[in-house]
């Protein structure tokens, strides 16, 4: 066993994997440019109040998992725990936000959570984040491409799309007071963890695991009873938009998310073949936190997917990417290899779509071949002595029904650019 172990909670992707997650990302890149998102990259480690004044003081975010400290200049930093405060902190500083404005980001998080199947202490995100529209269409939008993400990724069946409006600020601190008076008449039936967040959050209780809490929540004041005029035109409009798209949802007046910043629309897609960690992806509105961050008022929406559940999913569908080079390169002696070197190198200058794979570190043509097929190559490439003499190359076939061939190199040049055709056609 290797004497350092990764910290708990934070994992390695190994190889074997990796094609996945690159085919999770390219996906997305190909959706999102699509659409017209732009890609911004801000720092991983950001000023702990960035976070604390708009994910809020009273999160579970900010009370017990984000990864803070003090500089060697006594300045309190955190590693960003999400992507959105970053996101309008980097608009806001650049002038990002005077015409309406599209943005993606994709990289690491960080919560010091239980760690758990589906939950990490580093994980990944894709977040998107939009700014100045005001209406449903952008929530719309959003909602449209994850599903055309989902579709490309063929986990659309198994996702549900959860919606809910939380109205107007205003509204909410209604909803909040009279929930608020009506649990504390049931504080002794509620569960411990709701009875703290009571005073603290109580909002979150809605979201509640515990079944007694829900029986309690059944004779609850709803939202929608406090719900302000605008917020739900909004709604009424967003349902129709995606009804007219053919996108199914589920409203769900308890859904209120973990993160302070939230007003009018919220959403989460969740999917019941991750046992208790099924949200793959959640979002919102949050139109108040740009003028938050001292910028002009700006209305926002966005969303962030946790890539690990969504390659745990894939993986529980049996869905898979594989990377194999397409030719394996063996020669026979020191003197095949150099020319065997300066026709790889050829050859991947000259056609880029292809992956080609260089024996290194000799051994005999059996050890080479048999690493060949280990590689998953599609042919092997054989510089041997009749070569070197004939000018003339071998391809062996190692998957394909194909048979051996021995070309000139203008024949093997036709050979390449059709093997190309082919890797990108596929
Ligand atoms: P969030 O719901 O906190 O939202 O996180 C979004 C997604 O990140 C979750 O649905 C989940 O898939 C994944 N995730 C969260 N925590 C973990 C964890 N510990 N391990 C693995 N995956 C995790 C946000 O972060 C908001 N910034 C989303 C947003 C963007 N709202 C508006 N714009």
């Amino acid at each position: 066993m290797s004497q350092y172990r990764a910290i708990r909670g934070m994992v390695d992707v190994l190889p074997d994997e990796t094609p996945l997650w690159q085919m999770l990302e390219q996906t997305a890149r190909d959706v999102l440019v699509a659409h017209g998102y732009a890609e911004i990259r801000t720092p991983i480690v950001e000023s702990m109040e960035l976070f604390t004044r708009s994910i809020g003081e009273e999160t579970d975010i900010v009370e017990k998992e984000m990864y803070s400290f003090p500089d060697r200049n006594d300045e309190s930093l955190s590693l960003r725990p999400e992507g959105t405060a970053s996101t309008v902190r980097a608009a806001v500083q650049h002038n990002l936000i005077q015409s309406p404005q599209r943005f993606w980001y994709l990289g690491p998080m960080f919560r010091y959570e239980r760690p758990q199947k589906g939950r990490q202490r580093q994980f990944h995100q894709l977040g998107v984040e939009t700014f100045g529209v005001a209406g449903p269409e952008q929530d719309a939008e959003l909602l449209l491409m994850c599903r055309q993400w989902w579709t490309r990724l063929g986990i659309n069946d198994v996702l549900t799309l959860e919606l809910n409006t939380i109205g107007s600020p205003e509204a909410r601190s209604c909803f909040k007071a009279a929930l608020t008076d009506y649990l504390r008449d049931q504080f002794n039936s509620l569960d411990e963890d709701s009875q703290r967040r009571l005073d603290t959050n109580p909002l979150r209780i809605l979201d509640s695991k515990s079944a007694t809490t829900q029986a309690v929540l059944d004779g609850a004041p709803t939202m929608t009873e406090y719900l302000d005029d605008e917020s739900q035109r909004h709604h009424d409009r967003l349902c129709q938009l995606l009804d007219m798209a053919g996108l199914a949802y589920t409203i769900n007046p308890r859904l209120v998310r973990g993160l302070d910043y939230y007003n009018k629309t919220v959403f989460e897609w969740t999917t019941d073949k991750l046992g208790a960690q099924a949200t793959v992806c959640g979002g919102g509105r949050y139109d108040m936190m740009v003028s938050k961050f001292g910028g002009k008022a700006t209305p926002a929406s966005g969303f962030a997917a946790g890539l690990e559940r969504l390659v745990l999913l894939m993986q529980t569908l049996d869905i898979d990417a594989i990377s194999v080079p397409d030719l394996y390169i063996v020669s026979s002696d020191n003197n095949a290899f150099g020319q065997a070197m300066l026709e790889a190198d050829r050859i991947r200058c000259e056609f880029p779509g292809l992956g080609v794979v260089q024996h290194l570190g000799g051994g005999s043509f059996k050890s080479q071949f048999k690493r060949a097929d280990k590689s998953g190559a599609a042919w092997v490439m054989v510089f041997g002595a009749e070569e070197m003499v004939s000018g003339k190359v071998t391809l062996k076939p190692l998957r394909a029904n194909e048979q051996q061939m021995t070309l000139s190199r203008e024949e093997l040049d036709t050979f390449l650019s059709q093997l190309e055709q082919l890797v990108n056609e596929y």
